[in-house]
C-alpha cells in the first residue's frame, strides 16, 4: 500500500504532481481566464462585498492559510485575518455578518477549528470549509466551501494537503479577484496558463531528491535549525521547520528572513544550518543581503532557488534549484525540497516518519 516508497510520507511527497492536478482539474479554464468553483458558486455576491476574510485553522494548515492572505490581498484585494483557530475561538473577536470565516483542515475533525466555526456563526459569519476529507465533520458545520482532493494523507505529516490546500487557495483567490475586477483578464489568462503547468514544475522539483539526500547527511546531527523567507516565503519557511521538528525532533524556527536581525541572528554559528528561500521573484536582492548577514557571521546557508541562479549559489554553501514560475505559484515548488530535506533527515536519524512520538493525524481534542 506504500506503492513501492520506504514511508507514506515519502509516498504523499511524490504524489503531489497528481494530487496539485487533482485539486485543479475541472475548475481553471485558462483560454477564457475563468476559475470555476461549484461549492462557492451561490456565495459569490458575498465574497464580493465581503469587508473581510478571516482565516481560521491549526498547525500546517495555518500555514496555508498565511500563503492565502497573501494571494487573497494581493489579487481580490480583500483584507484578510489568518488566525490560530485555538486563539481566536477563546477571544471574543469582532466578527460581522460582512465577514467571511474560511475554515482550513485536511482532516475536517480538528475539535479548535470546528469551535472556532461554531463561534462565528453564532456571530452571524459566512462559514466557508477548504477540507481533504469528504464527509467529514467542518463542511458539514459549513455554509459552503471546497474540497482539496488530495486523496487520503496517512502520514502524520502532512504534506500533499498542505499544498493542496493552497492550491484550493490560489483558485479562490483568482475566482474572487476576477469576480471583483481586481485582475486584468490578460494576466489571468497568464497565471491559469501556468498553474496549470504546475503538477509538471513539482515533478521538476521532486529531481533534487537525491541531491537533498546528500545535503541531508551533513546536517543530520544538527540541533538546531532556521528556515527564512520573505512574503510568501515565509509561511513556507515555517512550514519547513514544522516539518522538521515534527518528524526529526530537531528544534527549528521559521522566520521572515528580515526579523532574523531582530533576535535570531545571535543563533548562528558555524553548525546550525540556515535554510533560506532565495527565489527569484521581488524579494530576491533582499533575500540576498540576508544571506549576506548570515555569512558574515560564519553561517551555514542552504539555499533554495531558481534554477540557473548563479548569484546565491556562489554564495551560498549548498543550493537547491527549483523551476522558475510567476511568484503566485512560488509556495507549491518551494516546499517540495523542504519536505525532502525533512524526510531525509528524519530517516537518517533512524525517526518513525510516518507515526512521530507524541503526534496524532488528527486533533480531536482541544
Ligand atoms: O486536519 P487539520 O488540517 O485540521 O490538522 C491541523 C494540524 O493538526 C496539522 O496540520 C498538524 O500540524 C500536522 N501534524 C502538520 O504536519
Amino acid at each position: 500500500e506504500k506503492g513501492g516508497y520506504d514511508h507514506f510520507m515519502l509516498k504523499e511527497i511524490y504524489e503531489q504532481p497528481r494530487s496539485i492536478g487533482d485539486c485543479m482539474r475541472g475548475r481553471i479554464y485558462p483560454l477564457e481566464g475563468k476559475v470555476k468553483l461549484g461549492g462557492i458558486k451561490e456565495y459569490t455576491e458575498k465574497f464580493k462585498n465581503a469587508h473581510r476574510i478571516i482565516i481560521v485553522a491549526c498547525g500546517t494548515s495555518w500555514h496555508a492559510g498565511l500563503v492565502g492572505e497573501y494571494l487573497i490581498e494581493e489579487y481580490a484585494r480583500i483584507p484578510v485575518e489568518v488566525e490560530y483557530a485555538s486563539e481566536f475561538r477563546y477571544r471574543n473577536p469582532i466578527i460581522t455578518e460582512n465577514d467571511i470565516v474560511i475554515a482550513i483542515s485536511q482532516s475536517g475533525e480538528t475539535a479548535d477549528t470546528m469551535a472556532a466555526i461554531e463561534m462565528a456563526k453564532a456571530k452571524g459569519a459566512t462559514i466557508f470549509g477548504i477540507c481533504n476529507v469528504v464527509g467529514s465533520s467542518i463542511p458539514r458545520l459549513s455554509d459552503a466551501g471546497i474540497y482539496t482532493h488530495a486523496g487520503p494523507e496517512i502520514g502524520v505529516a502532512s504534506t500533499k494537503a498542505f499544498t493542496a490546500q493552497v492550491t484550493a487557495l490560489t483558485l479562490m483567490a483568482f475566482y474572487m479577484a476576477e469576480k471583483k475586477g481586481t485582475i486584468a483578464q490578460t494576466k489571468l489568462i497568464a497565471l491559469l496558463s501556468e498553474l496549470e503547468r504546475i503538477p509538471s514544475l513539482v515533478e521538476r522539483a521532486l529531481q533534487s531528491d537525491g541531491l537533498i539526500r546528500e545535503i541531508s547527511e551533513k546536517f543530520k546531527d544538527s540541533r538546531n535549525a532556521l528556515f527564512l523567507g520573505r512574503g510568501s516565503g515565509f509561511p513556507v519557511a515555517l512550514e519547513g521547520a514544522l516539518k522538521l521538528k515534527e518528524i526529526s525532533y530537531i528544534h527549528a524556527e521559521g522566520y521572515p528572513a528580515a526579523e532574523m536581525k531582530h533576535g535570531p541572528i545571535a543563533l548562528i554559528d558555524e553548525q546550525m544550518p540556515v535554510i533560506v528561500i532565495a527565489t527569484k521573484n521581488s524579494s530576491y536582492e533582499k533575500v540576498i543581503s540576508n544571506i549576506q548577514e548570515v555569512k558574515a557571521r560564519k553561517g551555514v546557508v542552504i539555499a533554495i532557488v531558481t534554477e540557473g541562479d548563479t548569484e546565491v549559489v556562489r554564495m551560498a554553501d549548498y543550493s537547491i534549484e527549483i523551476p522558475s514560475a510567476d511568484e503566485a505559484f512560488l509556495p507549491l515548488l518551494a516546499t517540495i525540497p523542504l519536505q525532502l530535506l525533512s524526510y531525509h533527515i528524519a530517516v537518517l536519524r533512524g525517526c518513525n516518519v510516518d507515526q512521530p512520538r507524541n503526534l496524532a493525524k488528527s486533533v480531536t481534542v482541544e
